[in-house]
């Protein structure tokens, strides 16, 4: 009678061309040694010539069951790639992502979001703005899929992937006396009332610490936790600021002076975050893809570029 070579026979046989003995390959296959004899003896008669051989008391494959042993080992590679792509797919169709973005990225963050749910329309997001107390607290936690942070934390352990330019400028009323000059000092910007963001924000570190190089300190006049409000009080004429450029995402040319100041635009980045050591699901790591791909067109914002970060929008 013909046999037909099943995948439980071959199996069986990469067991124990793996582990050189049918005892130890019907320990890890939980089946009975006469089992695994028998199965053994089938794809012996399917093939036609010997496979495995006994030497002593040790058992050797033959050199056709050598190549036997690499052909069974690559049907179960490409096997196993072809069940891990419809998992992927499946995963894309009806996945979760959960984000969680620090207080500043909620100006980029809702639009990317929305173009990724145009290509996954399955997918059920969700996205947090919050603090950075609350961001590290979620991280340590491991309650979201990615993190979109301007300042990878110190505290935690984290793979961080930049995913966009963040340029901090200087902002003040178009009507402010130094909106016309150039090459302003860090000295003369110390001396103008600041309106700064409260202690924590990472906006307000990178400028602390511009100025801290050249010994400098500035004084708030005001401390306001949010960029909107800092963005009224500027235009109220109470002081000058520094901000993302992406906070001015929705705000006409003209209506904000960028001052041509020294060291600035700052060069930060932004970054897509998770705790160092966690498998993303395949859902986190499509949007990473997906971010990086759109790293060109960082600036734009939707219905046209914005002014403030200075690079022109790619054209569709
Ligand atoms: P924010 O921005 O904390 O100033 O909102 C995040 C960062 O730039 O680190």
């Amino acid at each position: 009678m013909r046999h037909h070579t099943t995948f439980r026979q071959l199996e069986i046989f990469e067991a124990i061309a793996r582990l050189g003995s049918f005892t130890r390959a019907s320990e890890e296959l939980y089946l009975t040694q006469p089992t695994v004899s028998m199965q053994i003896k089938k794809l012996t008669d399917t093939v036609g010539v010997p496979l495995i051989e006994q030497v002593g008391k040790k058992t050797r494959l033959t050199p056709d069951g050598r190549e036997l042993a690499q052909a069974t080992r690559d049907i179960f590679a490409i096997l196993d790639r072809y069940m891990m792509s419809v998992a992927e797919r499946q995963g894309l169709k009806q996945g979760k992502l959960r984000l969680t973005a620090i207080t500043t990225a909620s100006y980029f963050a809702p639009r990317l979001l929305g173009d990724f749910v145009k290509l996954y329309p399955g997918i059920d997001v969700s996205l947090r703005v919050t603090n950075k107390e609350q961001v590290l607290a979620s991280m340590a936690d491991n309650l979201d899929d990615l993190y979109l942070l301007g300042t990878p934390p110190d505290e935690i352990d984290v793979v961080a992937t930049p995913i966009m330019d963040n340029p901090i400028v200087v902002l003040a009323a178009p009507d402010h006396p130094l909106a016309k000059k150039k090459n302003i000092t860090l000295e003369r910007l110390a001396q103008e009332p600041w309106i700064m963001r409260e202690a924590g924000s990472g906006t307000r570190n990178a400028i602390e610490r511009m100025f801290a190089v050249k010994g400098l300190a500035i004084r708030p006049r005001l401390e306001l936790g949010s960029n909107e409000a800092i963005k009224q009080a500027i235009l109220a004429g109470l002081g000058i600021s520094a901000l993302s450029c992406h906070a001015l995402t929705l705000h006409q040319p003209g209506q904000f002076a960028v001052l041509n100041a020294k060291g600035f635009p700052i060069q930060r980045h932004w970054y897509a975050v998770y705790p160092a050591g966690r498998q993303i699901s395949v859902v986190a790591r499509a949007f990473l893809d997906f971010l990086l791909q759109q790293r060109g067109d960082s600036s734009c914002a939707p219905g046209g570029g914005n002014p403030y970060c200075g690079k022109p929008c790619r054209k569709a």
